[in-house]
């Protein structure tokens, strides 16, 4: 396996988006020796648990838990120490819960770290506005006014005020994001579709190679590999594409 495809195929974070943990099992069987990313989201997490998740560290995976935290602060510092004990490599919150929520999630994972010898400090990464997420349903529906890259430029910013390390958002954001909390603040990409694939409920959506181009630091599949006829191909060349780039 060379660096470049190793690298690469790191930086592809699956959707194991199933109902239940025998189909996610299948799929991950077929993805086997792929060192991608494995995200469980709230489909899979709310039947497999964390069992699952133990599983997918034991085979070897990174492991991103995409649950989306957003509730006060005290019980968003809980659920993150509980999320850090499990070991997972990456989770989320919701960047709308503001700057004191934000900063539990940190510190009920910092505390996590601090009681557990072994246990490495996740990265927590901060939701903007979804790739579902519309202009039109971000101002008329949600009622936040402005452009989408406004909203998930200032969001990006609270979240890096916060001591987070990055933030979701749409591949088209990567390149403001980064102007404003540099580089090193990590862009997590859902909303990708491959030249041909169907769009689905995504509304800002780039293909592998152009978000790879923008700088995304990983990209969020799932359908295009979950729902494809063979799955392992499609992963391999979504891969491919991201080394094209
Ligand atoms: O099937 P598809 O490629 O659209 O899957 C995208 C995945 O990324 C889903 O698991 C979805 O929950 C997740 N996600 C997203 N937009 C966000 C955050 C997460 O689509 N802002």
């Amino acid at each position: 396996m060379n660096t470049d495809y190793k690298q690469m195929a790191g930086r592809l974070m699956v959707a194991l988006d199933y109902p239940d943990a025998a189909q996610a099992a299948e799929l991950v069987q077929k993805l086997e020796g792929i060192p991608c990313y494995m995200k469980v989201g709230m489909e899979l997490f709310y039947t497999a648990g964390p069992d699952f998740v133990r599983s997918l560290k034991e085979k070897g995976y990174s492991v991103f838990l995409d649950l989306k935290m957003h509730d006060i602060p005290n019980t968003v510092r809980g659920g993150a120490h509980s999320l850090t004990r499990l070991g997972v490599d990456m989770f989320n919150v919701h960047a709308a819960g503001g700057l004191d929520m934000m900063r539990a999630a940190k510190a009920g994972a910092e505390a996590a770290v601090a009681e557990t010898p072994g246990l490495v400090m996740p990265v927590i990464i901060a939701v903007t506005q979804l790739t579902s997420t519309s202009q039109v349903v971000m101002n008329e529906e949600i009622g936040v006014g402005g452009t989408v890259e406004e909203s998930v430029v200032r969001y990006a910013s609270l979240a890096k005020k916060a001591g987070l390390h990055g933030v979701v958002a749409s591949s088209l954001e990567v390149e403001a994001i980064s102007a404003a909390c540099g580089r090193d603040f990590k862009t997590i990409t859902p909303g990708i579709r491959p030249e041909g694939s169907v769009t689905g409920d995504q509304a800002r959506v780039l293909t592998p190679g152009q978000a790879i181009v923008r700088g995304s630091h990983y990209l969020v599949v799932g359908r295009p590999i979950t729902t494809a006829p063979d799955p392992r191909l499609a992963a391999e060349q979504i891969i491919e594409e991201m080394i094209g780039a």
